[in-house]
């Protein structure tokens, strides 16, 4: 199962990511050149599933993200810094950019970085904006860990859930594809869809 990150240069996507892949955290990052991916195998609702989670540059500008990067993504990971409003801000254009590509995959917005106590997005802003996109809303901090595990898993498992996926799962090998996935039957679900 292919999930992305998505989200403005800085916003800890990398750090968001190891964290959940390796349980490490760096203070001294260098930004992401091209795209990258790590794989992590969980277990939801008694179904292995292997996940390939992709990060690229979020200096990438919107428009040029490579088709290639959203090809076959099932969920994506739209994130924020809580202490950097233009991140938040930003959020639409990448929402945008994800909508451009013509497939249907679940979304969740993330404001990470929640141990800053220089934090300039409440998580009230947070949850109002997800909500203003249909999206389900994490708080998360990858130097702690906070949330981390709850958002990879919130969001796998929503995908697995999805009625198509799930009459697959029965059929014991899990090869989902979304663009089967009935495009009103994954909008109703809380993490929207696009
Ligand atoms: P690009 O590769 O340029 O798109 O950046 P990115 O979004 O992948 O950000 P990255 O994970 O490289 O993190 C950028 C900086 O933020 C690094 O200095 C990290 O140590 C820091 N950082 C990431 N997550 C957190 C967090 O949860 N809390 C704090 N305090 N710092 C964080």
């Amino acid at each position: 199962m292919k999930l992305i990150m998505i989200g403005e240069s800085s916003v800890g996507k990398t750090c968001c990511m190891n964290r959940f892949v390796s349980d490490q955290f760096s203070e001294v990052t260098k930004s992401t050149v091209g795209v990258g991916m790590v794989s992590k195998e969980i277990e939801v609702n008694g179904i292995k599933v292997k996940l390939q989670i992709w990060d690229t540059a979020g200096q990438e500008r919107f428009a040029t993200l490579s088709s290639n990067y959203f090809r076959n993504a099932m969920g994506g990971v739209i994130m924020f810094d809580v202490s950097n409003r233009q991140s938040f801000e930003n959020i639409s254009n990448w929402i945008d950019a994800c909508n451009k590509i013509e497939e249907k995959r679940v979304l969740v917005l993330a404001g990470n970085k929640v141990d800053l106590s220089e934090r300039v997005i409440t998580k009230e802003e947070g949850e109002a904006r997800a909500k203003e996109f249909g999206l389900k809303y994490f708080e998360v901090s990858a130097k702690t860990g906070a949330g981390i595990n709850e958002m990879f898993e919130t969001l796998t498992k929503e995908i697995v859930t999805l009625p198509k996926v799930e009459a697959q799962n029965n059929n014991e090998e899990v090869s989902i594809n979304l663009a089967s996935v009935d495009k009103e039957t994954s909008k109703k679900g809380k993490g929207g869809c696009c």
